[in-house]
């Protein structure tokens, strides 16, 4: 009886160790984990929106590297697309005792609870490149200039239609597309845009003929390239029976591959029906090869190396009690409070500086684009 006692106890304290870092090791094992004093060798847990997308794969990779080399061990989840996949991601990186958080989220307004949870914890929290919203417990927000990734777009399809320099005057055709209502860039990217292209809708050398201009008409849930190219056909279908599409708004990548799937089925990308202008964001490496090929114009680059060396800047000064660089402590209110942030400066990419943009810098190889 009295041993059989024991050993209930005995279970009993085991199964504490290992469901709380308390036993001194972290969650990840083996480390000496005793206070935030010694935060180093401490996990980070990092939330990635998806792997669809060859960005975020990127941005999980770079981040990982980052926080390693700086002293820290990481578990990286991506969740795919899926609100509730996320937080509980969230909610089992908090049990399993990280030190600090780096998330980009999927639905920015679903992660309130959870992130009161990482409060409850003492868990530092970085937001990165995408603004989560009304809680807060977001420490800092680490991304770029959203509202200049719009202007670039908006201004790129102005000049390559001549309308700029006065050099033509339209009228010219254009659709818009904008990214997941869910995403607090959606707005910045699209507002940026919409302050470049108003003014010629409203002189009439811009027009959308399906009338569709408002932010909630435009969105693409999750960014889902198929969505937008069903939205393509559907404005093919209804708006363009006779005349031409002249320029297409896009604010990324995966959006503008499924518009141009869209028009290809459309007989656009021929001599009598050329490519519209359609641009882009993120540089990826099937949108870059599409604009080597004539078909894509225009990508926003953002390097997202940078975005990872600042995202871990902000984790290790949290962890050791010091203020991390900011350069913006008012763009970026979310509901809740302004999240001081650090932006970096998006840069507008073509067949014209493909090369020093993006392979002088580094970021791919002349191979990864052939
Ligand atoms: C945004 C991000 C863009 C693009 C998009 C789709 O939040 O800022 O660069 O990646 O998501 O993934």
């Amino acid at each position: 009886m009295r041993i059989r006692t024991m050993t209930t106890a005995a279970v009993a304290s085991l199964a504490l160790c290992l469901s709380l870092t308390a036993c001194g090791q972290s969650s990840s094992g083996g480390s000496k984990d005793t206070g935030a004093e010694s935060a180093k060798g401490g996990t980070v847990g990092i939330a990635m929106p998806t792997q669809s997308s060859e960005r975020w794969i990127a941005d999980g990779r770079n981040v990982v590297k980052d926080l390693q080399a700086a002293g820290y061990r990481t578990k990286l989840q991506f969740g795919e697309d899926d609100p509730d996949t996320q937080v509980s991601q969230i909610e089992n990186m908090i049990t399993q005792g990280v030190k600090a958080l780096v998330i980009a989220a999927i639905d920015n307004k679903s992660l309130n609870n959870v992130l009161q949870q990482a409060a409850d914890a003492h868990i530092p929290v970085i937001s990165y490149d995408r603004l989560i919203l009304g809680t807060d417990h977001v420490d800092y927000y680490a991304s770029f200039d959203n509202e200049k990734v719009g202007t670039l777009q908006g201004t790129y399809i102005v000049q390559k239609l001549g309308l700029a320099d006065g050099s033509k005057k339209g009228p010219f055709n254009i659709e818009l597309f904008a990214g997941s209502n869910d995403d607090n860039n959606t707005q910045y990217f699209f507002n940026g845009a919409m302050k470049v292209l108003q003014p010629y809708i409203d002189k009439k050398q811009l027009v959308v003929k399906s009338g569709q201009t408002k932010l909630n008409q435009v969105t693409t849930l999750r960014w889902d390239g198929g969505t937008a190219q069903k939205r393509m056909d559907d404005l093919l279908t209804s708006s363009y029976t006779s005349g031409r599409v002249d320029a297409v708004l896009s604010p990324y990548d995966g959006i503008s591959i499924g518009i141009l799937s869209s028009l290809r089925s459309d007989h656009y990308g021929t001599a009598s029906k050329p490519w519209p202008i359609v641009t882009g964001q993120d540089a990826e490496v099937a949108s870059v090869k599409s604009i080597i090929k004539g078909e894509q114009n225009q990508t926003v680059y953002k390097d997202i190396r940078k975005l990872a060396e600042v995202a871990t800047n902000m984790v290790d000064a949290a962890l050791s009690g010091k203020k991390p660089e900011i350069n913006d402590t008012t763009s970026y209110n979310n509901g809740k409070k302004t999240v001081p942030s650090f932006l970096l400066q998006p840069v507008s990419v073509d067949k014209g500086n493909y090369t020093k943009e993006l392979i002088d810098t580094g970021y791919y190889t002349a191979d990864d684009l052939k």
